[in-house]
């Protein structure tokens, strides 16, 4: 496993918290509290158009959230700084390097397949449809290392029920931007680009299931996938495809870039699973950025409780 480099904290992140308080303080001044704040729900996500490291206005806290006195988040130059987006190069710190190349506004994300018509949204569009809701959760890489994050985001079935799917739709495909202008390695053949991922339909309708567009109450910085990334909590990171233009709704279950690249490595499922090891090392433990002493990796990845019902009645060890 790659040792964690430490980074600086990001000038966008000092940016951002000045202008937070500036934009309260004049608020507070102007007594507009209460106008302000009901303006700012659904506008709120719509802020995420702005810049990157920008506060997202009108959070709302989401009963999802793990408890905070049982699950400290992992600090933000954690978060931001130790990626995997291998667009941008194979080490976990190229996306923190190189993903300022990539530019998110204007952005758009097709919609297609099995849905009655095609339909292009544009990410203030999608960003207008629900609550920015902040969703902590446990995140865990396949590779042994795992994060608690502050997701803004809001539940990917928001965008589904918009998306008019036929009767046929089984299975959701995300496809990531795959611009050799901005995203130099999409250039060699690391990986089958652009990386897809894809959900059964049942679990990408699960309240658990969201659309990521921020960490830390902040617009998402491009290398944890900005403007848009997908977050499943219960399944191995890679899942979660980053900076994605399009979902299509498929009757079959499809590739994904994993099972392509090493179908006896990554299963189409990739539920954490503390009991199926990954061919080449354990996933019974794992290390919490930050921390020194390795804990025990949770069935589902702590989310058992929610989800389990998903996949009763199939063999897990087959399906992995
Ligand atoms: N999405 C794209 N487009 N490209 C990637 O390389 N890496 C995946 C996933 N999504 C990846 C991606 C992997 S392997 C992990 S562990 C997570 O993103 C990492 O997300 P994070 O960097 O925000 O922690």
């Amino acid at each position: 496993m790659p040792v964690y480099r430490s980074t600086p904290i990001a000038p966008s992140e000092i940016t951002g918290a000045a202008l937070y308080a500036r934009r309260r303080d004049f608020i507070k001044a102007a007594g507009l509290g209460a106008i302000a704040g009901a303006l700012g729900v659904r506008a709120g996500l719509a802020a995420a158009e702005q810049e990157r490291g920008k506060r997202i206005e009108g959070i709302v806290k989401s009963s999802f959230s793990l408890d905070p006195l049982n699950e400290k988040a992992t600090p933000f130059d954690k978060i931001t700084g130790y990626n995997n987006f291998y667009e941008f190069g194979p080490d976990k710190d190229s996306p923190l390097k190189h993903a300022h190349r990539l530019r998110t506004r204007p952005w758009t994300v097709l919609v297609e397949g099995e849905v009655k018509r095609p339909l292009t949204f544009s990410v203030e569009d999608i960003l207008k449809w629900a609550l920015p809701e902040e969703r902590v959760y446990r995140m865990r890489c396949v590779e042994g290392w795992s994060m608690v994050v502050p997701w803004v985001g809001f539940p990917l079935n928001e965008l589904i029920k918009r998306a008019e799917i036929t009767g046929n739709a089984k299975f959701v495909e995300f496809w990531s931007l795959a611009d050799p202008e901005q995203m130099p390695y999409v250039r060699t053949p690391f990986l089958d680009w652009p990386y897809t991922e894809a959900l059964r339909l049942d679990e990408a309708m699960h309240p658990l299931t969201i659309l990521a567009a921020g960490l830390y109450g902040e617009v998402l910085p491009n290398q944890n996938g900005a403007p848009l990334r997908l977050v499943v909590p219960w399944k191995y990171g890679f899942k979660g495809a980053k900076s994605i233009v399009k979902i299509r709704f498929v009757a079959r279950q499809p590739q994904t870039v994993w099972t392509k690249a090493g179908p006896d490595e990554y299963g189409f499922y990739s539920n954490v699973n503390p009991d199926v090891d990954h061919p080449r090392w354990s996933q019974a433990t794992e290390r919490r950025l930050g921390e020194f002493f390795k804990r025990k990796t949770l069935p589902f990845n702590g989310y058992a409780g929610q989800v389990a019902q998903l996949y009763a009645g199939m063999d897990l060890r087959k399906f992995f």
